[in-house]
């Protein structure tokens, strides 16, 4: 099939790719020229494993291809697929200002017919809105708009896609319905099939319920903490009751990224505006926030009446989580400032998002090597589950470091082992 990608951020590039590798035509389209160009010389513009491989592979094959111009773009595919960014507003609504332009564009450039298919995260109700926008630019409306959220992860956005669990079809018509299955044959995943507002709310409805797990999980945490209690061992003894699972148990310093903190917001504006105040999601919110900040508090514990100002700390792990670059609403971003506020000198490391940090954290100051940034520290803050991390050598670690204290947010150790080696070791929901 040929189809059109508009929006070559995260969910856009990784579709168009993956779609592409799956043997359909791609023609991604993005309104940056400089991203585009970069594009089509195999440079992207995010950190995410095996992307740039593939991308190159698919269009050296002479499926994949890149353009600035949305008319050449969507001209001679039978889908369009709009995944623009939807970026949270000041009021925690969500922006739809590039959907609208490109809702506009895409009424400008319609000549034949075609599934407008949206993978964007949206409000409900924005389906309805971006047909009325075509229709009243196009003058016709020989076209069917769709609903299909994404639910890739970062850092395993390929695998994720390749591997979906399942797609659902928000759709108007039967003629979109098997036009959309046709795009997703080769995939061979479970299929629902709904209206286009039910799409677009269980996007929302999934992010905010793994939002809820962590947070549940981190309030469990906090509480076998005052109760000498072991989160990791609750969290495997209710995971393997199915109807609980596994996933997403795991307790730390909270989520972050793109998408939980921007998705929850978003979806009590829609409640408020539907008139419905939810209850739950602000709950999620609250702890989330104060999550990362305790462990600051276990910080101030380990350095007791000294205080922490003065200290040198080595931060490791600055990106929202591994194998990402990504610095939307990381820990790392509240947190640094924070310590340096308290007088605490902050010497950070992590394997790829550095230079993204230091766009972010003005005052940021880092080393090239886990090892340069520990040396001579009287602390470390474990901020990313990195498995550079759970690799370290802890003896030589220990050695480098003025005092051996670790404050893990992530649980990467175990502290029976970390009190053996002679570290001072607090972690999430464990016992010193
Ligand atoms: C999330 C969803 O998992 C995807 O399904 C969805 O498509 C995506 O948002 C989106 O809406 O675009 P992502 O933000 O890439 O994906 O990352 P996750 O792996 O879900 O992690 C989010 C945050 O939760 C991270 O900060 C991670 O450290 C934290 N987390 C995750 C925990 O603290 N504990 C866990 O058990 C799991």
């Amino acid at each position: 099939m040929n189809i059109c990608v508009i929006g070559t951020g995260y969910v856009g590039l990784v579709s168009g790719v993956c779609f592409s590798d799956k043997g359909h035509y791609v023609t991604c389209v993005d309104i940056d020229k400089e991203k585009i160009n970069n594009l089509k010389n195999e440079i992207i513009p995010i950190y995410e494993p095996g992307l740039k491989e593939l991308l190159k592979k698919n269009k050296d094959e002479g499926r994949l291809q890149f353009t600035s111009n949305l008319s050449d773009g969507i001209a001679g595919a039978e889908v369009v697929l709009i995944a623009v960014g939807t970026p949270a507003r000041e009021d925690g609504e969500a922006d739809l200002q590039y959907i609208k332009a490109v809702a506009r564009s895409i009424g400008e450039n319609l000549t034949d017919y075609k599934v407008i298919v949206t993978k964007s995260t949206v409000p409900v109700g924005t389906g309805q809105m971006i047909k009325e926008i075509i229709s009243n630019t196009a003058g016709h409306s020989h076209f069917d708009i769709a609903s299909n959220p994404e639910f890739l992860r970062e850092g395993s956005a390929i695998k994720d896609t390749f591997q979906m669990e399942r797609a659902i079809f928000g759709v108007e018509s039967e003629r979109a319905e098997r036009i959309l299955k046709k795009l997703h044959e080769p995939f061979q995943t479970k299929i629902v099939v709904t209206n286009v507002e039910t799409a677009e709310m269980t996007k929302y409805a999934a992010n905010a319920f793994l939002a809820t797990k962590i947070s549940f999980i981190n309030e469990v945490a906090n509480l076998c903490e005052a109760s000498g209690a072991d989160v990791e061992k609750v969290a495997e003894g209710m995971g393997y009751d199915h109807r609980i699972g596994k996933a997403f148990l795991q307790a730390g310093i909270g989520y972050g990224g793109s998408c939980f903190p921007k998705d929850t917001q978003a979806l009590l504006k829609i409640g408020e505006k539907a008139g419905y105040s939810l209850k739950i999601v602000p709950a999620v919110e609250s702890v989330n926030k104060e999550q990362r900040l305790r462990l600051i508090n276990k910080l101030r514990c380990a350095f007791g009446k000294e205080g922490l100002k003065g200290k040198r700390v080595a931060v490791l792990g600055l990106a929202f989580k591994p194998n990402t670059d990504d610095m939307r609403a990381a820990p790392s971003v509240d947190l640094i400032p924070l310590l340096e506020r308290e007088g605490v000198e902050v010497i950070c490391y992590d394997p790829v998002a550095t230079s993204k940090a230091k766009e972010v954290i003005e005052s940021l100051q880092s080393t090239s090597t886990l090892y340069g940034a520990v040396k001579d520290a009287e602390a470390i803050l474990i901020l990313t589950d990195w498995q550079e991390f759970k690799d370290m050598n802890l003896e030589q670690v220990k050695l480098e470091l003025k005092r051996p204290i670790i404050i893990d947010g992530r649980n990467l150790f175990d502290p029976l082992k970390m009190r053996d080696i002679g570290f001072y070791y607090d972690s999430i929901g464990r016992s010193v």
